[in-house]
């Protein structure tokens, strides 16, 4: 069976910083306004002591804070999503966390004697433990015009949820699970119920999401990855499933959120209560409306599954690979559409000894509610013999039987013990929405494989294949959501990333940062136009060009109209989000007004 690792890696800042407008800034901590040591204390009173000064995680490994113990245990979790989750101090993405513009960082693999930069940390964490302590903390940012940042877990590869010289509310420690088996939304008429449904509080994470609902033997719609968050980024982006042929995103699944908006109020957003901050919480992307503080979602039955997976091989080097993937991806809307969902992986130049090397795409697809092995195997057999023809490729093959959701998602793609590995990492992804309609067109599935060979594939370099729209998502396009309706034609979202180490000049990451932009973006969008289908807001380049039409098409002007009636003063900026073209890189100073 097929370890489905995730080779989800990340970024670095870089960024135009605009000149400031005196008078159009956050205050900073040099600043006169800058809260009083008082004045902290009592909003540590008022959180009932949560609040905590922030430094990097790697501090304890530098300089003057250098502690032999402490730092033994920070090298020991480095990559530890679980941990990065919980700590203030950390992001997941190695090059989110500095802030390379301003020379500032804090690498666990930088010289024991070189000082470490609070970079893109937030310099207080205010870690949440009710509704009532996030208002306190919203109204504290609001009054003292400070930069906040909301982190969940830190997994936002676009650095959404850290940010310079900020006041942070860590969502965390909000854990708590309801399933019931009638949810009432806020202001339904008596009699609407709108059946099985599981809330969550902010903190809570896909794993302890899939083994709560398990537990009472249902499933949910959620990401694969142990550590994401449920009701954060993940779900206000949209959130893609390996079952979303199956039951659509998870933002189709959810029916309320709770919210404190920018002015401190506590509101419920569903479809009877403030249905427009409702449409924009469903896809208009995490940071920007409010702090969400608990979210409700569908629960669907439990069903068996067959997996089904196929491995396309030729020799390196071999142009007849991309001949492959061009028939691999003419397959997928036939897949796709008798409800298959899932991944694909390919590593275009994958060494194998020191002068072998070979061209590999792996794939698997879930069928839900399907027990009959052969039924699958038969929708395979069209792909098969066109990649016969092709010639040249070796084709392995298998169906897997699984007793339940459950079982699949923990066997195969969160598996036992198994953590998300981050952390050294500094990466950027560029990806990219492509429609069932060029998979389907004569000459499509050929352009796409032209645009995706003319990339570089250095050895070991890989790209990850998206099956996660189709039937149940293209169904839901009448669902009042602010999700891209690129989504509704989706069959693949592709992507790879590009990254760098610790020690990468700032001249180098930007090179890097300026290719992804200026050729290899407009290579992936060339496909289908520019203005055609777009890119998924939560797995797509920190830089991406033009990110408003890429992110929402034609629902940007409604989203951006929905933030200035909620949130007038741009309290919730988040790098590449609803409203942040306004304001700076660092979210630090406007620069539109
Ligand atoms: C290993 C891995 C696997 C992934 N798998 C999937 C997948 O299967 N499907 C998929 O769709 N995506 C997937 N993603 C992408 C994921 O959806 C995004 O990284 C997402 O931003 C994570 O949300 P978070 O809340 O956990 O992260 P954070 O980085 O903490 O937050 C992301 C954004 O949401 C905001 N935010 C967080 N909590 C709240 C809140 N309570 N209220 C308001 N705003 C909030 C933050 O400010 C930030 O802007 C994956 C990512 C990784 C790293
Ligand atoms: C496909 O490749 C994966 C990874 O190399 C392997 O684990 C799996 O067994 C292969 N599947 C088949 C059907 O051979
Ligand atoms: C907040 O209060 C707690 C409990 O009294 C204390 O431990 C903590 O250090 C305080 N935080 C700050 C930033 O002073
Ligand atoms: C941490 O300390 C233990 C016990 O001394 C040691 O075995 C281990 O190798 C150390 N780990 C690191 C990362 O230094
Ligand atoms: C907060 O904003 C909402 C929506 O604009 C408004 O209804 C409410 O009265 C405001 N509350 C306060 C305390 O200002
Ligand atoms: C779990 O749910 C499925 C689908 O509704 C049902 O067929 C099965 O009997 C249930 N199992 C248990 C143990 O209740
Ligand atoms: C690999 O190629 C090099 C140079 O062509 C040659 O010297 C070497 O012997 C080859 N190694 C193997 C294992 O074939
Ligand atoms: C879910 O699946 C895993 C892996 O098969 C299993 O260990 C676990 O017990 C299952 N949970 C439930 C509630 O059935
Ligand atoms: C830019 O990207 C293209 C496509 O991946 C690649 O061929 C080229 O080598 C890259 N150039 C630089 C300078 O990295
Ligand atoms: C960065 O450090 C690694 C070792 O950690 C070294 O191999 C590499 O050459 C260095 N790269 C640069 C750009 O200095």
């Amino acid at each position: 069976m097929i370890s489905l690792k995730y080779l989800y890696l990340s970024l670095l800042s870089a960024g135009a910083i605009a000149a400031p407008q005196a008078g159009h800034c956050r205050c900073r901590p040099h600043d006169a306004c800058w809260p009083s040591h008082q004045q902290w204390s009592a909003l540590n009173d008022t959180i009932e002591g949560n609040l905590v000064a922030v430094r990097p995680l790697a501090s304890v490994c530098h300089a003057a804070d250098y502690n032999a113990q402490a730092c033994n245990t920070t090298t020991e979790l480095w990559t530890n999503s679980f941990w990065r989750s919980s700590q203030p101090g950390a992001g997941q993405w190695q090059n989110w966390e500095a802030w390379p513009e301003h020379h500032e960082s804090c690498y666990i693999e930088s010289p024991r004697n070189s000082r470490c930069g609070q970079g893109r940390i937030s310099l207080y964490s205010a870690k949440v433990r009710t509704a009532s302590h996030v208002q306190k903390a919203v109204q504290f940012a609001s009054a003292h015009n400070l930069r906040l940042a909301i982190k969940n877990t830190g997994h936002c590869f676009l650095g959404r949820s850290l940010a310079p010289e900020s006041l942070q509310i860590l969502t965390h420690e909000m854990k708590d699970i309801q399933v019931v088996d009638d949810f009432v939304p806020k202001g339904a008429p008596k009699g609407k119920g709108a059946g099985p449904a599981v809330t969550i509080a902010a903190g809570v994470q896909l794993s302890e999401l899939y083994n709560a609902v398990a537990a009472r033997n249902r499933t949910v719609i959620a990401g694969s990855s142990h550590t994401v968050g449920a009701a954060g980024g993940y779900i206000q982006g949209g959130g893609h499933s390996p079952f979303g042929a199956w039951k659509g995103l998870a933002s189709d699944n959810a029916l309320e959120f709770e919210v404190v908006t920018a002015n401190g109020t506590l509101v419920t957003a569903n479809s009877y209560q403030n249905p427009d901050l409702f449409w924009a919480l469903r896809g208009g992307g995490g940071g920007s409306f409010g702090v969400v503080t608990r979210v409700t979602i569908r629960t669907h039955p439990e069903a068996p599954v067959i997996a089904y997976n196929i491995n396309i091989t030729t020799s390196g080097d071999d142009p007849r690979f991309w001949k492959a993937f061009s028939e691999f991806h003419a397959a997928l809307p036939s897949l796709n559409d008798a409800g298959g969902s899932g991944y694909y992986f390919g590593s275009p130049n994958l060494p194998l000894g020191p002068n072998t090397s070979v061209s590999s795409l792996t794939s698997l697809l879930f069928f839900p509610e399907k027990t009959d092995q052969n039924e699958i195997a038969k929708l395979y057999e069209p792909l098969k013999s066109k990649l016969q023809q092709v010639g040249g490729v070796k084709v392995d093959d298998a169906a897997i039987p699984f007793p339940s959701v459950n079982s699949t998602i923990f066997t195969v793609l969160l598996q036992e013990g198994g953590t998300d590995t981050t952390g050294s990492i500094s990466s950027l992804l560029v990806s990219r929405l492509y429609s069932k309609d060029l998979m389907l067109s004569d000459n499509g599935p050929g352009r796409l494989a032209t645009a995706w060979k003319s990339l570089r594939w250095d050895p070991y370099s890989s790209f990850i294949g998206h099956v996660v729209a189709g039937p149940a998502v293209a169904a839901s396009k009448n669902i009042d959501s602010a999700v891209n309706p690129a989504w509704r034609k989706t069959v693949s979202h592709l992507l790879l990333s590009r990254d760098w180490q610790w020690n990468a000049t700032l001249g180098q990451q930007h090179s890097v940062i300026k290719n992804a932009t200026e050729v290899e973006i407009p290579i992936l969008r060339s496909v289908e136009g520019a203005s055609h289908m777009g890119a998924y807001l939560n797995e797509a380049s920190g830089y991406e060009p033009d990110f408003q039409a890429s992110f929402w098409g034609p629902n940007y002007p409604r989203l951006y109209r929905v933030k200035q009636k909620w949130d007038p003063k741009g309290l919730f900026i988040a790098r590449k989000g609803v409203g942040s073209e306004d304001w700076d890189d660092g979210g630090l100073c406007k620069i539109k007004s």
